[in-house]
């Protein structure tokens, strides 16, 4: 077995080979210092692959890594890889999951259709519609990030944890469950892509270390709106915790009313604290 990574995942694919105690391969993404002038992407394997069961981590996120995605699991399998197994730690587009309007695309399937290509299997972490990887064209399965969080969490000595909308019940109560401490839940309304609202309820967060857990933090509105809710009640110390750390337009501004951000290896950013290469590797190693 061998692991690539592309750019968006470079650090998670070398954690991933660290796990399995298998090679790592490197890849060169600029044919000459400093990239093709218009921005497309370019990637040459450096080291063999031919015969290998070769897993290729890379994050669909933002999309010209879709591109690289793509030309990546071309060049490993012309190079005669036996079988591509292909991480998606973060599965962009996975929220356009059906036709909401008429003449819509359902982007993620599109973007499976495309994987399937190249790639035999597909494992990816907090998508956002799970049941949607039984309709993918090659094998999808779903790794959980929360015991990576979990693990942290516990060592951060939190005193509960908080979903902040009923999609984030499912990874608040898993986390919990790792990091020893109860959690609760509250109810949100999306109004636009910036804003939302909670339906005001009282929680037991007096003095409390709080940490928030999502799958995603996109522009920070759901947190900043949950932290601000927490603070209001009392809570001493408010931790947000997210797999998926996209931090994208107002995010950091919305973000400081919390103590700590912390995000997995998904999405690299200046708050990845947080590996998923041993919740990765256990998943490929448990491969048919
Ligand atoms: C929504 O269901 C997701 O779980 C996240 O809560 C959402 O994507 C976060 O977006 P934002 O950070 O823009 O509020």
């Amino acid at each position: 077995m061998k692991v690539v990574g592309g750019s968006a995942s470079v650090p998670l694919a070398r954690g991933i080979a660290r796990e399995l105690s298998v090679d790592f391969v490197d890849v060169a993404f600029e044919k000459h210092t400093g990239g093709f002038p218009d921005g497309e992407r370019y990637v040459r394997l450096l080291g063999p692959v031919s015969d290998e069961h070769v897993v290729l981590v890379q994050t669909t996120h933002p999309d010209a890594m879709i591109v690289e995605l793509f030309l990546l699991a071309n060049a490993i399998r012309d190079a005669g890889a036996q079988r591509l197994t292909a991480v998606v730690p973060y599965f962009g587009y996975g929220r356009q999951d059906k036709r909401f309007l008429d003449g819509e695309a359902v982007s993620a399937k599109t973007i499976a259709k495309h994987l399937a290509v190249d790639c035999d299997e597909l494992l990816t972490m907090a998508i956002h519609n799970a049941g949607i990887l039984k309709t993918f064209p090659i094998p999808a399965r779903e790794v959980s990030g929360m015991p990576a969080i979990g693990r942290y969490l516990k060592s951060t000595k939190v005193d509960m944890l908080l979903a902040p909308d009923d999609n984030a019940i499912r990874f608040a109560k898993e986390a919990s469950a790792i990091a020893g401490v109860p959690f609760d839940a509250l109810e949100k309304e999306r109004i636009d892509s910036y804003t939302v609202k909670i339906t005001p309820k009282a929680l037991a967060v007096r003095g409390k270390s709080v940490a928030i857990v999502d799958d995603v933090i996109s522009t920070g509105g759901t947190i900043a709106t949950a932290a601000k809710e927490l603070r209001a009640q009392g809570a001493r110390h408010v931790i947000a915790a997210c797999v998926h750390g996209l931090f994208v337009g107002p995010a950091e501004a919305n973000l400081k009313v919390c103590d700590d951000v912390i995000a997995t290896d998904t999405v690299l950013s200046p708050h990845t604290k947080v590996s998923v290469a041993p919740e990765f590797a256990a998943a490929i190693r448990a491969l048919h």
